[in-house]
């Protein structure tokens, strides 16, 4: 059986999303079939809909969300109908290189649903990040589905499905962010603002948020920023080291992805300090460097893919500090929208309005 439900397709590079009567299967072997509660809107899904990622339109959109487990496929163990769950975009393979290395955050073989959701008319859609959860029910591997306390609001528990994670992870787990260090962190959506919440919980000593839009900064504080720089104002990186006793960063996260930024975190980091990126370039984007500064400023060159989490570790930790008030999950939602309303969400991100739109189902 199949199941025809609303949600938000991308057509075409640049079009604006249209929610859409999509089919959805049920689920076969190894997946499982979520009700979707709560999907944020990311800057990612923004990056599809751009064609900045691939090509493989039409997408259904929609990755960071929380649901209720409606059905689960033959051989799904530890998962059944009414289970609470963060959809994860990583579900380890277990088998790949990078698993068998007993690297599970890094797996080079993620797995996903193999039944495929479509159009009305059976045209398949790629779902965003192997998830597709701007929609009413949603097909994923099993292992997708990390179960956590259903006590945490689905608005605020769906953000730890991508942009909370990858922020947080990027600080405490690519950049390993200690107790004592300085960190600062360009660009403070609702990326950027994660990473903050995560250094600050790791115990830097001090946060420094940078961004173009003093709402954005105002939001940084919230989250544990210690200082805060407009860099329209002034130049970051001799803001950073201004801040830091004229030596830079212990880590600078950079959280916008463009070459500007980079360069910034690039040149504010101390030396042998680390860059982590995690913000994503469009693919046309270069970046030079004088490879003096590579190598005399030491340290490491990072990128985080998805806060190199483990979900099924690092989901229920995140929703046990938002449960106990130490991480103010809250704080991201800056409105609860409908599935009608993601292009007019993509138009308040743009504007700097948000830090997440929420689509509640
Ligand atoms: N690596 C990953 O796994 C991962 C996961 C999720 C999102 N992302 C990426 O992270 C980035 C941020 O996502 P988001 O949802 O927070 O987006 P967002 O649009 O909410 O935030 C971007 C922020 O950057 C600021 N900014 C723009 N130009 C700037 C500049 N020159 N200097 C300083 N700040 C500047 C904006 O004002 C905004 O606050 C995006 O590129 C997104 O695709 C990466
Ligand atoms: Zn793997
Ligand atoms: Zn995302």
């Amino acid at each position: 059986m199949s199941h025809t439900v609303r949600g938000v397709v991308a057509a075409g590079k640049g079009a604006p999303v249209r929610v859409e009567q999509i089919v959805v299967p049920d689920p076969g072997p190894g997946e499982a079939l979520v009700r979707v509660k709560a999907c944020g809107v990311c800057h990612t899904d923004l990056h599809y809909r751009e064609g900045s990622i691939n090509d493989n339109f039409p997408f259904l959109l929609g990755h960071e969300a929380a649901g209720l487990i409606e059905a689960v496929g033959d051989g799904v163990d530890g998962l059944a109908p009414g289970d609470y769950v963060i959809i994860a975009w990583r579900a380890p393979c277990g088998t790949c290189r990078s698993c068998r290395r007993g690297r599970p955050w890094y797996c080079f073989d993620s797995r996903n649903a193999t039944q495929a959701m479509t159009l009305a008319d059976g045209t398949r859609l790629s779902p965003a990040l192997g998830i597709g959860a701007f929609a009413e029910l949603t097909l994923v591997a099993a292992g997708q589905a990390v179960k956590v306390d259903p006590a945490a609001r689905p608005e605020a528990a769906g953000l730890v499905g991508c942009g909370v994670m990858a922020g947080f992870g990027a600080a405490v787990n690519t950049g390993g962010v200690q107790r004592g260090d300085s960190v600062a962190v360009i660009g403070c959506g609702g990326v950027g603002n994660a990473a903050i919440a995560g250094a600050t919980i790791a115990g830097a000593r001090k946060v420094i948020a940078v961004d173009v839009d003093p709402r954005k900064l105002e939001w940084a504080r919230r989250f544990g920023a210690t200082d805060v720089v407009n860099a329209t104002e002034t130049d970051p990186v001799e803001a950073i080291k201004a801040l830091t006793g004229g030596n830079g960063a212990d880590v600078v996260i950079e959280a916008v992805g463009r070459p500007e930024t980079y360069r910034q975190a690039f040149f504010a980091r101390d030396l042998a300090g680390t860059l982590v990126q995690v913000g994503v370039p469009d693919p046309s984007m270069t970046i030079e460097l004088p490879m003096i500064e590579l190598f005399g400023r030491g340290g490491a060159l990072k990128s985080s893919w998805y806060g190199d989490c483990l979900p099924s570790r690092d989901f229920p930790l995140l929703i046990d500090l938002y449960l106990s008030g130490r991480l103010d999950l809250d704080g991201f939602v800056s409105e609860t929208i409908g599935l009608d309303d993601v292009e007019e969400a993509f138009a308040r991100m743009q504007r700097g309005e948000v830090l997440r739109s929420v689509v509640v189902l």
